[in-house]
């Protein structure tokens, strides 16, 4: 089977900032900007005319707290965006990344139990699902919770149901590695953790036995898409996810069980970050490691890739 790369098959990452008429390229990560939403809206076109047709928004807010309130406020800033970008670009999809990292001053995925270094699963939840509702209040067409916070794909699935978005989809970050690759990300987003690591949620890299349990468990909560993250040093969850999950094995129509879910892989900000320096040392040439770094991905069984790489490609299929 020969892997043929399109430009649909890519989500590519804007990371938006609460201002004005600022474009800040972001140093570990050459190429990558922090944008404001008027901003946005140019480059976004810009994309758009390549040939981009989904976009993944991380917002990064004025002020942080211990509760994480600027990230479910009516007017946060990533519902702020997804208004303005929906009157513009009526065809692009919106994905909306929802996790409280950024949005925390200690900089975990979840909040804590009053006065305690634990993060509190209930709250937690509660507070996935309102910031979920904030991005469907605003236009979001898919919501991607990204706190590894158990049964967070049914709380926002319930939410959303709700409020009468059955028609919103849910991505899962549903094997998210606890990764040395994030480096640049959490420099984009201010998204470090102030004490201790994310290895009490994200898992384990020596375990593959549970990232397979964790998609599958997705699924059953609700997930239209379960991604793999990251994708270069885990090709084997992808394939094993793909042989398992996907189409082949999808529950027949009349069967009355949803369809299977599209799998999806996160070429992270780390994976970028090498193939960057490397080019620019003259280390190898980057459009070709490019096409060969994607095309492995899909070889997998990855269907969508999300990556900082997806404008530079759809301008190298555009010829
Ligand atoms: C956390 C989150 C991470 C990324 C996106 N959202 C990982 C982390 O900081 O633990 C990483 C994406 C990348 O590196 O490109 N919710
Ligand atoms: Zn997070």
């Amino acid at each position: 089977m020969s892997v043929n790369i399109k430009k649909d098959d890519f989500i590519y990452p804007y990371f938006v900032i609460d201002s004005r008429n600022k474009k800040k390229e972001i140093k570990s990560f050459p190429g990558i900007y922090r944008f404001s939403i008027d901003k946005l809206l140019r480059d976004i076109s810009e994309s758009r005319s390549l040939g981009i047709k989904k976009v993944l928004l991380f917002g990064i807010p004025k002020k942080k707290d211990s509760e994480a309130s600027s990230a479910y406020s009516y007017d946060n800033v990533v519902a702020k965006a997804v208004k303005s970008i929906k009157k513009e670009f009526k065809d692009l999809t919106i994905i909306t990344d929802v996790c409280l990292c950024a949005y925390t001053t200690y900089g975990h995925c979840g909040l804590l139990k009053k006065n305690t270094r634990e993060i509190d699963s209930k709250r937690t939840l509660s507070r996935l699902a309102d910031i979920a509702l904030s991005h469907a209040d605003a236009g979001a067409d898919i919501v991607a919770p990204s706190a590894m916070a158990k049964k967070q794909v049914l709380a926002i699935r319930e939410a959303l149901d709700k409020e009468g978005y059955r028609h919103i989809k849910i991505m899962g970050y549903s094997a998210k590695f606890a990764s040395n690759f994030y480096g640049p990300f959490r420099e984009a987003a201010s998204s470090s953790p102030k004490f201790r690591d994310r290895s009490g949620y994200q898992l384990n890299f020596r375990d593959s036995g549970r990232a397979l349990k964790e998609i599958a468990q997705d699924i059953k909560e609700g997930a239209d898409i379960v991604m793999v993250k990251p994708a270069l040093s885990y090709l084997d969850i992808i394939k094993e996810a793909s042989l398992k999950f996907n189409h082949s094995l999808a529950a027949p129509c009349h069967s009355g069980l949803a369809s299977a879910p599209l799998l999806a892989a996160f070429n992270v900000s780390g994976e970028y970050a090498f193939v960057k320096y490397g080019a620019k040392n003259g280390l190898w040439d980057e459009k070709r490691i490019v096409f060969e770094i994607i095309t492995a991905i899909k070889r997998a069984g990855a269907d969508l890739i999300i990556s900082y790489h997806a404008k530079d490609i759809a301008r190298w299929l555009n010829g």
